[in-house]
């Protein structure tokens, strides 16, 4: 296994809520895919987990060392989470394909958020 790429993003957490305030239920399902909607509206504070989601989409993103290219859609980059609260990223769909012909096959992820920040670091790594 070889690392391919790095990818960090740092997300205000106000930006999140507002997005969530002004534009509801087609933000959230633009941006995250039900298991990540289900997983952060069950939570206490459920904006500080989106951010933390957003900033981590914004993360695999970077790692794929492209940067943000046409086909990818922010649904295709998933956060899973463990029972542990590990996350893991499964990509799907043209992102999954795309990572694939950057000979990506593995993207380690970790997540935090504090009061005011989310931030989240990936690492894309070969077979
Ligand atoms: C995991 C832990 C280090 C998180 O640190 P924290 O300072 O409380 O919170 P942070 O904001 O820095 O990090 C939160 C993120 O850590 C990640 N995380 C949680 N558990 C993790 C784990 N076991 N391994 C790796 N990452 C983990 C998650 O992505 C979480 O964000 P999310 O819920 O939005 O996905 C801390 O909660 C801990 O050590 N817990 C002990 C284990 C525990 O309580 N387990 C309970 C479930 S069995």
């Amino acid at each position: 296994m070889q690392i391919l790429g790095l990818g960090t993003d740092i997300v205000e957490i106000s930006r999140i809520a507002s997005m969530i305030d002004r534009h509801a239920d087609h933000f959230l399902d633009r941006t995250f895919s039900k298991s990540e909607i289900e997983y952060c509206s069950t939570k206490k504070n459920a904006t500080q987990h989106y951010a933390g989601r957003w900033a981590a989409k914004e993360a695999v993103m970077k790692s794929f060392g492209t940067g943000f290219v046409k086909g990818i859609h922010w649904t295709e980059i998933e956060v899973i989470s463990q029972p542990s609260g590990r996350p893991d990223v499964r990509l799907s769909g043209d992102t999954e394909r795309f990572a694939a012909d950057c000979g990506i096959a593995k993207i380690l992820l970790s997540i935090s958020h504090g009061k005011e920040y989310a931030t989240a670091t990936a690492i894309a790594c070969s077979e």
